[in-house]
């Protein structure tokens, strides 16, 4: 019954959306192409035959705006009817390059026209170069590769684990991971034991021990927890991105640096969405010039393109793993280990971390604009900005991202429901960027 109103509803916005679509939407022809038939263009589904396709076989996980995305660009995407939008969202920072960039695309070409799989039973002849290559550019002795940033967690909290047990001394099965309130990183059964969200973990009980919940942004609770001989490890996001674009104090991360040293304990950076360029500068920490023990990237690693994810540490933490601990099929495959090495080069070549600081600045001083009865707040850094919706029974964020959408711009609520993340492609131009702002401006001042 729920699920059948929520379609109907769902319906009911897109054609809305639709049907009020602004000047801005701009329709453009489908490209000819020599793909499959479900391929090919024409194609007879519409908007509201896939989404009843996705209702009736999909598992009902999400609650994605309404809109059937069908091609990219750069910073725009299309719709099924072709009308066109601005990416504000990059699949939750994982388009940091923008849709299909050539260069990325090149390098996925190149390799799957020439090996794409091998597993790690064998060696392969990327994942050294990537190995070397990656490991240079952000300064650790080794890299582990895996694919989602999921797996990046799961893998860093094991690492800290055997560190614990092997170099610090913890006595067996001992060892605690401090989390903070609010953090995100998958929804495993690891990832949800350590998650403050109970709506979303409730049913999946028991959890995993030897996992403590301290608030973000607190100095004294984390000394506290880290005076634990036990603690084998700090797990913490240097913006809180899914958890509302929350920004800590100034300090928050020199200071964790140091209460890691003191008590011996490791820090983990989860940088899957703050790292690639996102808040102005290559890695989150690098805004205060600290260097996690271990560092979690992910989605941007692969431009969009491909599941890419690593964890990076020194060899005393690395060493600690052993053949058999950890593995997975796909990472370091060749045509994963190429499309990094491209997607960080694009990122290094087109200063795209430096771009989101300049653009950010502009978004950020557009949006301090808007009127304070709706926008509670504007926080984030670089292109990673969230807007704190003040929500009436008039509006709320979801009804804000149905009118920016309808507007030409796509953006999304993040799980903390009255925030709505914006997170641009980190290739957006100035005048692209002013035409956004007016966007949401418009947008916000419609209601
Ligand atoms: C900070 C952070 N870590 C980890 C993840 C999980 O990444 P994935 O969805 O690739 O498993 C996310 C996903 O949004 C994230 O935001």
């Amino acid at each position: 019954m729920c699920a059948n109103l929520c379609v109907t509803e769902m319906l009911f916005m897109l054609t809305r959306g639709i049907s009020r679509a602004s000047p801005l939407l701009r329709t453009m022809a489908r490209p000819a192409s020599s793909a499959p038939s479900w391929l090919q263009p024409p194609r007879s589904s519409t908007s509201e035959e896939l989404l009843l396709l996705e209702h009736k076989y999909g598992a009902p996980i999400y609650r994605p705006v309404p809109v059937i995305l069908d091609r990219g660009e750069g910073v725009f995407v299309w719709d099924v009817e072709g009308h066109q939008y601005y990416d504000f969202l990059s699949a939750c920072s994982s388009l940091n390059h923008g849709h299909r960039h050539p260069h990325i695309l090149a390098a996925l070409h190149a390799q799957t026209s020439k090996l794409t799989q091998t597993s790690r039973a064998f060696h392969n002849s990327l994942l050294g170069l990537y190995e070397e290559y990656i490991c240079t550019l952000f300064g650790y002795n080794k890299v582990l590769p895996a694919n989602t940033g999921t797996e990046g967690g799961e893998t860093a909290c094991k690492l800290a684990r055997s560190w614990a047990y092997r170099v610090k001394g913890v006595p067996k099965y001992r060892a605690k991971i401090i989390f903070a309130h609010g953090n995100f990183w998958g929804r495993t059964m690891a990832a949800f034991s350590s998650s403050s969200d109970v709506s979303s973990t409730g049913d999946f009980g028991p959890f995993m021990p030897g996992f403590q919940l301290i608030p973000y942004n607190d100095i004294p609770g984390l000394e506290r927890a880290l005076q634990d001989p036990h603690t084998a490890a700090f797990m913490v996001e240097p913006i809180q991105g899914d958890g509302g674009v929350v920004v800590p104090d100034p300090g928050y991360l020199i200071q964790i640096r140091q209460l890691c040293n003191k008590y011996n304990v490791l820090w983990i950076a989860d940088e899957v969405q703050t790292g690639m360029g996102r808040t102005g500068r290559r890695l989150a920490v690098d805004h205060e010039n600290v260097r996690p023990d271990i560092l979690i990237l992910g989605k941007s690693l692969s431009g969009g393109v491909y599941p890419v994810s690593a964890v990076l540490c020194d060899d005393h933490i690395m060493s600690t793993i052993r053949v058999g601990q950890y593995g997975s099929t796909f990472g370091g495959n060749p045509v994963a280990c190429c499309v990094a090495m491209a997607a960080l080069q694009v990122m290094e070549d087109e200063k795209l971390a430096e771009n989101a600081a300049v653009m950010g600045q502009i978004l950020h001083k557009g949006l301090s604009k808007l009127p304070k009865d709706i926008v509670k707040e504007v926080r984030g850094r670089g292109l990673l900005q969230g807007l704190v919706i003040r929500e009436t029974k008039d509006w709320d964020a979801w009804k804000v991202c149905l009118r920016l959408r309808d507007n030409g711009l796509l953006a999304k609520n993040t799980s903390h429901g009255s925030v709505i993340r914006l997170a641009p492609p980190l290739i957006i131009k100035e005048h692209e960027m002013q035409e956004c702002v007016d966007i949401i401006q418009r947008t916000i001042m419609s209601f």
